[in-house]
């Protein structure tokens, strides 16, 4: 009989990936966050009605035991397929890696008995039973009224990282503290021997200084082989898709050229 060969593209590519980056209460983070979810948001629901910028880690109790948070500390964004411009067809599973905040406590859920953020984050095996699926901060404690969609069951494998960076000034935050926390951050990925992708945040409001930071950061001899950076704006959808797309190529050995453009070039675009 003849024998029935499936084409490559005709088999769905899971991609399942974890956003990371400085995380924590306002003393850690500074005055808002690095912009994790802004670009989960934009990259999950790309059009600009379903585009949020508040998606604030303050949580009550209730908010933090109900059915999307879970009480973890991370967020399933949920599935979207997406094509790259060779044609590949990926569907990209997406968790954010974040640290919920007590709003009558203002110290983290579960403080004591946590492992530390920058631990923590680079798990790659990820499992929470009928965890939904996060929308936005009005779906907290109404699940009922939002489309529902549940967490794989079993265990949910993180084949690689973006791992962000702020490159906007941010009152609270020194680059120091965001400097050392990733460095840390990307050590620890290293060992989980993953691919990573370092994303900058903010380009619309950039600070040169902070780019300068970052490259030197990347190309350090540790990491051996330099951490490639795309230059994310998830207030203008920049790059946001792009930057999924080259952790996607490194994960599938893409034997192609992944095309990365610098922020400013993108933006010329938009
Ligand atoms: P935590 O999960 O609380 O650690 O924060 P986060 O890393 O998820 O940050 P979040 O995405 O919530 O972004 C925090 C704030 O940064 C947002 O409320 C926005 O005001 C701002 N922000 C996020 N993305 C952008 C961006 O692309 N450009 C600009 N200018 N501001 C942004
Ligand atoms: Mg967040």
């Amino acid at each position: 009989m003849e024998k029935q060969y499936v084409k490559k593209t005709d088999i769905p590519r899971y991609i399942n990936v974890a956003v990371v980056g400085l995380s924590g209460a306002e003393k850690e983070k500074g005055a808002v966050g690095v912009g994790k979810s802004c670009l989960c948001n934009r990259f999950m629901r790309s059009s600009s009605n379903d585009f949020e910028e508040d998606h604030n880690s303050l949580l009550s109790n209730s908010d933090f035991s109900g059915r999307v948070v879970n009480n973890d500390n991370f967020l399933y964004w949920g599935e979207v397929i997406k094509t790259s411009t060779e044609g590949t067809e990926y569907t990209f599973r997406v968790i954010e890696q974040t640290e919920f905040i007590d709003d009558s406590t203002f110290q983290p859920f579960n403080g004591v008995k946590m492992d530390p953020y920058i631990k923590r984050c680079v798990a790659t095996k990820i499992e929470s039973a009928e965890k939904l699926m996060y929308i936005c901060r009005s779906q907290l404690g109404i699940e009922e009224k939002f489309e529902q969609k549940v967490l794989p069951s079993g265990k949910f494998n993180v084949d690689g990282f973006l791992c962000v960076f702020d490159v906007s000034v941010v009152p609270g935050r020194s680059i120091e503290k965001q400097l050392e926390t990733v460095t840390n951050i990307l050590k620890n990925i290293k060992d989980t021997t993953k691919p990573v992708v370092l994303v900058t945040t903010k380009n619309d409001e950039l600070n040169e200084s902070y780019v300068q930071e970052v490259q030197k950061l990347v190309s350090r001899k540790e990491f051996k082989k330099a951490i490639p950076i795309v230059e994310t704006s998830a207030c203008l959808n920049v790059n946001v898709d792009a930057a999924f797309i080259a952790l996607a190529h490194i994960i599938d050995r893409f034997k192609g050229r992944t095309k990365i453009v610098p922020y400013l070039e993108s933006v010329k675009d938009y």
